[in-house]
Order: structure tokens, then sequence, then C-alpha cells
């Protein structure tokens, strides 16, 4: 009997329920209820067999909560040289070639580059997925970067204003901070995601993109994680990023389109 209806509510047992979240095989389910890493309505449980109602008690493995609907959210620590699709016509490496076997489809919440390294996310969740990237809801993105040649202080200062790219499209202030240790090195906060953005802002300055890895999103670190590795997000991390709070468009004012075709910043110097 893998269901059962009581006092009209469908009843599956325990391992049964775990593995119907897509996060572990039957086998391995059981195994994590028998080492107590499963409680239910925040009691630890031993019993594989306990019957329960998935849509109505809360089952939680570590402090990871197993959510209705199946929602599944991993963290990825995204290596260069991987692209961020699930198949490549041209046969590169996909980040889907790093997730377990055994979870269900997932998609990543945003993209990396290929070259990019650093954190990805991906869940089930289309809902948290589309609150995580939305451009109305400015969830911060912290990005390393490191550059052939010092950032010159202009140019830092024109990142902080808010900066317009060769094709017209103005760019958010940015928070920059230059590496004291490491003068090619830059750390920034991005409220935006547009395509290959921070490269562009590189680039467009004639600097020479050497690395680039994706150090946050929000308060989602890579902490635990080494390159290629996988991690699901703690209950802490999700509400974080489901409760990032909006500034106000208003508080981050886009800077103004030039009239000329050529925009300002080209009128700066390189980097020396
Ligand atoms: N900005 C980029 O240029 N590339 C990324 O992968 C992410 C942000």
């Amino acid at each position: 009997m893998t269901s059962r209806t009581r006092k009209g509510r469908e009843q599956v047992s325990l391992i049964r329920a775990i593995s119907k979240f897509g996060l572990a095989s039957r086998t391995q389910a059981e195994h994590l209820v028998r080492q107590g890493c499963v409680r239910v309505n925040g009691r630890p449980v031993r019993s594989p067999f306990l019957w329960l109602d998935p849509r109505v008690d809360r089952i939680s493995i570590g402090d990871q909560p197993l959510r209705a609907a199946h929602h599944v959210y991993l963290a990825l620590f995204k290596p260069a040289g991987y692209v961020s699709t699930r198949s490549d016509e041209r046969g590169r490496r996909t980040v889907y070639d790093l997730l377990p076997a055994d979870v269900p489809h997932l998609f990543p919440v945003g993209r990396l580059d290929k070259e990019t390294s650093g954190l990805l996310l991906f869940t089930n969740d289309v809902r948290f997925g589309e609150n995580v990237t939305s451009p109305i809801r400015h969830v911060p993105k912290t990005y390393l970067l490191s550059l052939g040649t010092p950032l010159a202080a202009h140019h830092a200062e024109l990142w902080r204003r808010g900066m317009v790219l060769a094709d017209g499209t103005a760019l958010r202030p940015v928070v920059v901070a230059l590496s004291v240790s490491v003068p090619q090195e830059v750390t920034m906060t991005l409220i935006e995601g547009k395509n290959r953005q921070v490269r562009r802002m590189a680039e467009e300055l004639g600097y020479t993109v050497v690395r680039l890895v994706r150090m946050a999103i929000g308060d989602v670190t890579l902490d635990g994680l080494v390159p290629g590795g996988v991690r699901m997000l703690t209950e802490q991390e999700y509400n974080g990023l489901t409760a990032q709070a909006d500034p106000p468009v208003g508080s981050t004012p886009l800077p103004r389109r030039p009239r000329r075709t050529r925009p300002d910043h080209r009128q700066f110097p390189g980097p020396s």
C-alpha cells in the first residue's frame, strides 16, 4: 500500500513523501530517517513508515524544509568553462553536468557566462526564480572582478554614478570597492542583471577581464561550496531571498542617456 486515506486526508509513508519531493531515493530517505536527520512538524522522527500528509505536515531534513509542490532550491559553485543551459548544440559542458542525478527538473535562476564562475542558484519554483531575477526587486548580486590593469578612480566613479553602455543602455549605480592589496581586483554589487553587464562595463572602458566570480546573491554566498559543488539553500537563505526588501525604484535613478550617439564615458582615457 503506497497511500491510504484517513479522516479524509490522503497519507503516504514518510520515506515515500521524502522521495516524492525529489531529494532522495527511498533507500536514501530511509537512511536519513534512521540516522535522525528528519523532523516532522519540528519533532525528530526515526520511523520511516510513519504515515503523514505531505501537504499538511512539515518535513525537514537537517535545516532544509521540504516544501509543498516539491520545490527544491540548490546553490552551485559554477566553475569557468560551463555553459548555463541544459544542452549545448556545440557539445560544451553544461551546468547540468554538475547537478546530482536524482534531483527533479530544475532551472537556473539567471545565468552566468561560460567563462564566469561562482554562485548559480537552481530551483523548480517558478515564483522564487522570477522574484530573484525580477528587474524591479533589485536583489543584489556581488561579483569579484579581476582586471588586466587597476581600475582608474574616475572609472570607479562612473560605475558608482551609473554608466551608459555604447548601445545606449543606461545602468543603475553599482557599489564598487577597490581592493587595497590587489589593485587589479574590484568587488562590485549590482542590483540589476543585464546581459554580460559586468564584462561590458569593463571592456567598454578598455579593460581586459581576467576573471569574474559571482560571490553572492543577496545574503547567499559560496560558503560551504568548492568549485563544481552543490548544496541546498538553508531555510534562512531561502527566507532572506524571498523577503529581500525592494528599495523604491526612485532611490536608484538611472543615469540620463546622453544626447550624442557616443556615450560620455568614451571621452575618458583608458586605463594606464
Ligand atoms: N556579468 C557578466 O558580465 N557576466 C556574468 O556572467 C554575470 C554578470
